[in-house]
């Protein structure tokens, strides 16, 4: 049996759906060859030090740790994201947000993020809008830490400041484009979640609350003194959120512009803007 084939029966056996991917992923990891070399050395041993690489990272992938954070990267938008426990790992549904905000307010010369995370949504709009400047906020300081890195390692240190603090409370000025992917889980919710992300993403990043709608009430309080005149904001939701958030928005005042769906056709995104 390769060694491949040994690491994927094991996840396997631990009812670990993904484990052909997570088998492949480890040994490349171990190993430091690429899939195409993996294919080609599909019995290639390893050293004494590789098995005890191997076997450390086994166990973490067995105790349903996520591979995002055991790889310490994971790719959102084409660009890579170094993540670590203690900070969510970026989704593919995430995309979404960014689709909306470049489809709303392309021309966005300042930009918040607020809750950034690794600085994801930040540095995939800065990175698509060359001339704008951003601010990432998050009230976690493992997430500052890991947007700073990321901030830097893609290069956008000149046009990117990351905050650590309570949504707008420590912004000063106002914003053309504000973004947020808040916490949206309700808090009943979280103990039906995958083990993956119920034992080891931060519940910071995960629960919104009761009813998990929470911020996006204090947001649609709150949000208009940041933003300036012409300016959009667009939040990321949870799926079957999307009239409930329209209604606390348009409650308070605000006009609904335009909402965007994720790749399983659920409505993940929606766009206001102050009447
Ligand atoms: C769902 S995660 C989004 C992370 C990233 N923006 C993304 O989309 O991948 C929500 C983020 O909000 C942060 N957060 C939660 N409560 C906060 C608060 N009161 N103020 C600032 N950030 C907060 C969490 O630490 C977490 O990083």
């Amino acid at each position: 049996m390769t060694w491949r084939a040994f690491v994927q029966q094991q996840l396997g056996s631990a009812g670990i759906e993904t484990a052909p991917l997570d088998a492949r992923l480890i040994l490349q990891s171990v190993t430091g060859l690429d899939r195409t070399a993996m294919m080609v050395n599909p019995d290639r041993a390893l050293t004494s030090d590789e098995i005890k690489t191997l076997e450390a990272i086994l166990a973490r992938r067995l105790a349903h740790e996520p591979m995002a954070y055991i790889l310490g990267q994971q790719e959102f938008w084409s660009l890579s994201f170094a993540v670590g426990p203690g900070g969510l790992i970026p989704r593919p549904d995430t995309e979404a947000l960014v689709e909306l905000a470049l489809g709303l307010k392309s021309d966005a010369q300042r930009v918040l993020d607020l809750g950034t995370g690794p600085g994801t949504v930040l540095c995939a709009l800065l990175h698509e809008q060359p001339k704008a400047h951003g601010v990432g906020v998050d009230l976690s300081p493992v997430a500052v830490d890991y947007a700073r890195k990321n901030v830097s390692a893609l290069g956008l240190e000149d046009r990117a400041l990351v905050l650590e603090g309570r949504w707008l409370d420590p912004v000063t000025g106002q914003f053309d484009l504000i973004v947020s992917n808040p916490p949206y889980i309700p808090a009943p919710d979280v103990a039906d979640l995958m083990p993956d992300v119920r034992d080891h993403e931060p519940h910071l990043a995960l629960v919104g609350g009761e009813g998990g709608l929470d911020v996006y009430h204090e947001f649609a309080r709150t949000l208009h003194h940041a933003l300036a005149p012409g300016g959009v904001v667009c939040l990321e939701i949870g799926a079957g959120q999307d009239a409930d958030i329209k209604d606390i928005f348009q409650g308070a005042g605000w006009k609904f512009l335009r909402q965007h769906q994720d790749l399983a056709g659920h409505i993940r995104a929606l766009g206001f803007s102050k009447i």
